[in-house]
């Protein structure tokens, strides 16, 4: 070998080498530079107090060791108090003097609230109800999205806003807009038209749309493209997929159109981001958070108290979006203002929380707000600090919070949860379910729960991705519920399976093409053949039916829905049976799972039981060899992991509603309490960060 080579033979293992280590732990794109690796910050409202008062704010702030204000995200009117009259002076004063409090902030572009002057001279840029009606002006989210002459006002005042700030050192990042409008659209001529030139650009010619969406049902056949109406309640079942389509479309456009101007004039260390809302389903979030830096979620409990495993599946489901860390950019300061009862969270849960989201993958949190308006809207809100400018009893445990963070941060540097287990999610599947429900109980996202609960428990560690994200690094994936699962979309799956995959798919899977047709095949469609079974008939219950008096999981019931699977090939293994019920499910299989090429697909054709998911969860994470990433726990205790960068860290968190020891598997290093141990003590709502040294 001549020494050239011998050098590319090298660069070769050295570059084999980076990249095995990197898709283990990419690099988390949310930790900024020069930065604590973890994060607490607030929102911050300058423009709604007199400048004398800023600085008592911001030393209040750093007193309490919160490091970012997101800020401006509503200040249009202050910026641009009438057309192409700018005044960001305020804002690039207020910028300065969190900084001279070491405070860096993100800049919320202030889409979300067109001012008056806007709406009212030009009044096609607010939005048209259903009824026909345009909104009034000063709810926010009042503004059309489709509006081109709306767009280009965001463009402007954004471009001002890039300008001025997008080389300030001060400034770490962007927030576009502001929950994006909850996905509201305007139903009128503009966007209608919008609609109809979508539909032409993907369907190319009406012959092709009116097959797709069997029009011939109900003289629904279109011959022209100003014919087809937007949806409004029930309609068409393709009609109705891609009208959730174009919403995201549309609110993807309205983001770019901000990105552009954004990129355009910042430093590229800027990060742009967008606050998300969990399972809002307005539109496919996979789609909307492909073009920014990384996706952030306002983390809201609402009325009751925190639901950890639901709050710990929001905080997966964020980090699946783009398969990295994400932000939660607002989280309640104990109460908010617009649930049914806005109790206050317990002392000591919003800390659990805040640790919560680390766990899962946030690198910043952030408490919305810092001080109420005097008026306006949201008066009763959760706040930092009270009417009368001073700090209120909540403020104590977001300083002790922040603290800690600020503490412990060097260890979460470069680090992000790793799991073994995907949990598939699909805005398809979810919408086409929601359509046509078929039976009122059914929900779907309770479905994802119960399983994310389950092997969440066993493994410790779970990611909530889209079917088309790389699979192979799972040793097993589970769709509980993928409805829509087109070809492209098997073929991935069954691809996934093949090379050594443990897949498992769940009731109503395999029904519907991309246009929300029926497939002409039997469910699960496309899987149907390697599966060697089928559904042969599906059931809406409404009584419980008993499962499985010899099947291998034990016995139960399911309720809501339930499948009479066919088992064709000799080699598909029942593994759990119907008992008596409506005769046709009757001793009828209602769990396949079959060898399929180096790895194994399974079939759940039915909602089961908690003790009976359960058991499904064993089994799955026995047969595809998934170990859970810390070891057992007490009951209550929430347990994550995020490693990288040479790291090992566990996040201890107990919901239990008393006082849990933990046994650890080895001596770690307990960061808060600042020992080495093999156990920790965790009261009511009590944290421990680990700092695995071995
Ligand atoms: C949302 C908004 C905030 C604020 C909070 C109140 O998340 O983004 O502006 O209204 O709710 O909970």
């Amino acid at each position: 070998m001549t020494s050239s080579s011998l050098v590319r033979v090298l660069c070769w293992f050295v570059l084999f080498f980076a990249l095995s280590a990197f898709a283990q732990t990419p690099t988390p794109l949310t930790q900024i530079p020069g930065q604590n690796a973890i994060l607490m910050g607030d929102a911050w409202y300058p423009e709604q107090w007199p400048e004398s008062r800023w600085e008592e704010d911001l030393k209040m702030m750093e007193a309490a060791d919160l490091k970012v204000v997101r800020i401006a995200e509503f200040a249009w009117s202050r910026m641009e108090p009438s057309e192409g009259r700018y005044d960001l002076d305020w804002l690039e004063r207020a910028i300065a003097l969190a900084a001279k409090h070491h405070i860096v902030s993100v800049l919320g572009t202030p889409t979300a609230t067109p001012p008056a002057w806007l709406t009212q001279k030009y009044p096609d840029t607010l939005r048209v109800e259903q009824n026909g009606q345009r909104v009034t002006h000063g709810n926010r989210a009042h503004a059309s999205v489709s509006s081109p002459r709306y767009r280009e006002f965001c463009r402007q005042i954004t471009e001002q806003m890039a300008r001025r700030f997008g080389h300030n050192p001060n400034v770490v990042g962007w927030q576009i807009d502001n929950e994006y409008g909850y996905a509201l659209m305007s139903y009128d001529d503009i966007t209608h038209q919008k609609f109809q030139d979508w539909l032409k650009a993907k369907y190319k010619t009406l012959d092709n749309l009116n097959s797709r969406w069997t029009t011939q049902y109900w003289s629904q056949a279109y011959d022209n493209w100003s014919e087809i109406p937007i949806p409004v309640g029930g309609h068409n079942p393709g009609l109705m997929l891609e009208w959730k389509r174009f919403v995201g479309h549309e609110w993807t456009e309205y983001q770019q159109n901000e990105i552009d101007v954004i990129r355009k004039f910042s430093e590229p260390r800027q990060f742009i981001t967008g606050n998300f809302m969990g399972f809002f389903d307005g539109f496919d979030h996979y789609e909307i958070t492909a073009p920014l830096t990384f996706a952030s979620w306002d983390d809201y409990v609402g009325s009751g108290h925190v639901d950890s495993a639901f709050n710990g599946l929001s905080h997966d489901l964020t980090r699946g979006f783009k398969r990295q860390n994400f932000w939660v950019m607002e989280t309640q300061p104990g109460a908010v203002n617009w649930h049914s009862i806005n109790n206050f969270l317990n002392r000591g849960e919003a800390r659990a929380m805040a640790w919560q989201a680390i766990g899962h993958g946030a690198d910043d949190v952030n408490y919305w707000q810092w001080r109420s308006a005097l008026n306006g809207q949201e008066q009763y809100h959760g706040v930092l600090v009270g009417a009368d400018g001073m700090p209120v009893p909540f403020y104590d445990e977001v300083s002790q919070t922040a603290h800690e963070f600020a503490k412990v941060e060097s260890s979460f540097r470069d680090t992000v949860p790793v799991s073994e287990v995907a949990l598939l999610y699909s805005y398809d599947s979810h919408w086409a379910i929601q359509f046509q429900k078929h039976t009122q109980d059914y929900d779907d996202i309770g479905l994802l729960k119960s399983y994310y609960r389950a092997l969440r428990q066993l493994s410790q560690s779970v990611d909530v991705v889209s079917g088309y994200a790389p699979l192979d690094d799972y040793k097993l994936v589970v769709a509980p519920n993928l409805n829509v699962l087109p070809k492209d979309l098997a073929d991935h799956l069954l691809e996934y399976a093949r090379n050594g995959g443990n897949l498992v798919l769940g009731p109503r899977s395999g029904m519907k093409d991309e246009y929300n047709a029926l497939l002409p095949q039997r469910q699960p469609g496309f899987i149907a053949e390697p599966l060697g079974a089928r559904v042969e008939q599906y059931y809406a219950l409404e009584k419980d039916v008993p499962v499985a008096v010899s099947g291998a999981w034990g016995s139960g019931k399911a309720s809501i829905w339930a499948e009479q699977l066919k088992s064709m090939a000799s080699d598909a293994e029942v593994l759990l049976k119907y008992g008596k019920s409506n005769g046709w499910l009757d001793d009828q299989p209602a769990v396949v799972t079959r060898a399929y090429g180096k790895g194994r697909i399974t079939y759940i054709g039915a909602v089961l039981d908690d003790k009976l998911t359960a058991a499904a969860a064993e089994w799955m994470v026995q047969k595809s060899g998934v170990k859970p990433v810390f070891g057992p726990v007490p009951d209550g205790v929430e347990v994550s992991r995020r490693m990288g960068g040479g790291k090992q860290v566990f996040i201890l968190v107990n919901y239990a509603g008393e006082s849990r020891t933990v046994t650890l598997p080895r001596s770690m290093k307990l960061l808060l309490a600042n020992k080495k141990s093999d156990k920790a003590e965790l009261p009511q709502y009590g944290v421990e960060v680990l700092l695995d040294t071995n």
